[in-house]
């Protein structure tokens, strides 16, 4: 029988001590493997806002089964609880060649990106199906029930490679030791929010995530920033983790790639896997630009398999740039599984070598760039990756008065939104001089 219930945690009850305001409480798995009946006792706390689900041997040893690196069957993970009971019993060699866990941080994760994302990770679909992860999960108060409902559906499902899933509300408790952090969770904009406001809002949450990461996190952490305006909520971020590369922050523009290439395909009628090397360039928003110059069909210049160059230019510009909020008309709220779909893409994109002569998208910081583009923003570019989670921007692009212009106008969207969040970077007084139409893709 096994019996899960709530108990304090001393690690997370210590760090209550330093935090007053937060509660911390963890699930833990008892297992005595003599029955494989379950049981699951529920002890209320007044407020639970830190748990921890992982296998256990008591409620005292509260540490996740150690991935097993050796042959030395006396240095062997001890196996407990309802995991142990799916993969141990028929899954032992392959456990062997497992490598290190990792712990990936996702906020938002009650929110419907996170509940398509969180599986797709658990599953090894992401990082692998040797690598052990674990979750740490960030939500709000508001959510919290809904938090624990999604550990428990990644309990019952009986991954492998999921060794533990943490939840809570305070990024300084769930992003200790994050190699990834994957931020999602942000405000969407309200029926007469000026974007201003928006970006002061969320940049507030983004700019207290930064100093979490900054001061708990890997010091290698990877950021993908998914909550819009994403790309100067990365810029936030970063600018508060200034013991965390620059780098190392990603603000997610794959969707807007993907949804380029599906667009490209349907125009030349070919499969979406014949479309290539397309890039998206700057701001999650309506400016952004869907390189049709440099991409290419079946190897061939878009150009040169597509020859209407008013559809390339209006057509397919606009479509892309405002398909997330064609979506939002169909569905009444933002795209959600394509969305953790391209999450996953991007992770891919860097944890796997980018295949030769081909590269993706992602918003980062441009610092150093070799396109001119103004230093010191997160701006989609086209990168590719040696599969170490690092990036290099590529070289071998070629630009036209077209492609420069919108990149340009793209560029002054962003530059006037840091210098709305001049607050939060620390770089002074905010003053907003938006663009009239500049719009996230949802809000046209
Ligand atoms: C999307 O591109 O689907 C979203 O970013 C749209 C939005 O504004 O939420």
């Amino acid at each position: 029988m096994a019996v899960a219930e709530f108990i304090p945690s001393s690690s997370a009850s210590a760090s209550l001590n330093k935090r007053s305001s937060f509660y911390s409480s963890q699930l833990s798995y008892v297992s005595t493997q003599i029955s494989y009946q379950r049981r699951l006792s529920v002890r209320p706390l007044p407020r639970t806002h830190y748990s921890q689900i992982c296998c256990s041997v008591s409620s005292k040893e509260t540490q996740a089964p150690t991935v097993v690196q050796t042959d030395d069957p006396k240095k062997k993970a001890e196996c407990y609880g309802v995991f142990c009971l799916t993969y141990d019993l028929k899954a032992e060699e392959e456990t062997r060649s497992w490598k290190k866990m990792i712990n990936v941080a996702v906020s938002g994760a009650a929110g419907m990106i996170a509940n398509h994302l969180l599986f797709k990770l658990a599953s090894g679909e992401v990082f692998g199906t040797d690598q052990p992860i674990a979750l740490r999960l960030l939500g709000s108060d508001r959510s919290f029930q809904a938090l624990e409902g999604v550990a428990m559906e990644l309990e019952d499902s009986l991954y492998p490679l999921l060794r533990e899933v943490n939840i809570g509300t305070d990024p300084y408790e769930v992003f200790q030791d994050a190699e990834w952090a994957l931020l999602i969770g942000a405000k969407p904009r309200g029926p007469g929010m000026e974007r201003s406001a928006l970006l002061d809002i969320n940049g507030q949450i983004f700019a207290e995530q930064g100093k979490a990461l900054n001061a708990v996190a890997s010091r290698n952490v990877k950021v993908m920033v998914v909550g819009n305006p994403c790309n100067t909520n990365a810029l936030i971020c970063l600018k508060n983790a200034p013991n965390i590369p620059a780098k190392n922050f990603h603000a997610l523009t794959r969707l807007d790639e993907n949804r380029a290439k599906c667009q490209l395909a349907l125009k030349a009628g070919v499969f979406y896997d014949k479309v290539s090397n397309v890039t998206i360039w700057g701001n999650h928003s309506t400016t952004q630009v869907p390189d049709f110059l440099n991409a290419k069909i079946n190897g061939l210049p878009v150009k040169e398999v597509i020859k209407d160059t008013k559809w390339l230019e209006e057509e397919f510009t606009e479509i892309v740039q405002k398909r997330g909020g064609a979506l939002i008309q169909k569905w009444g709220r933002s795209s959600a599984a394509s969305t953790a779909v391209s999450i996953v893409d991007a992770i891919r994109s860097l944890v796997t070598p980018t295949p030769e002569g081909d590269w993706f998208s992602t918003g980062v910081y441009t610092s150093g760039n070799p396109y001119g583009i103004a230093e010191d923003i997160v701006f989609s570019m086209p990168c590719r990756s040696k599969g170490d989670g690092d990036y290099e921007l590529v070289k071998e692009v070629i630009f036209d008065d077209y492609l420069r212009s919108r990149i340009k106008k793209s560029e002054d969207e962003l530059l006037a939104e840091k210098r709305c969040v001049a607050h939060l970077t620390g770089e002074g007084i905010a003053v907003c001089d938006l663009p009239g139409d500049t719009m996230l893709p949802g809000e046209m």
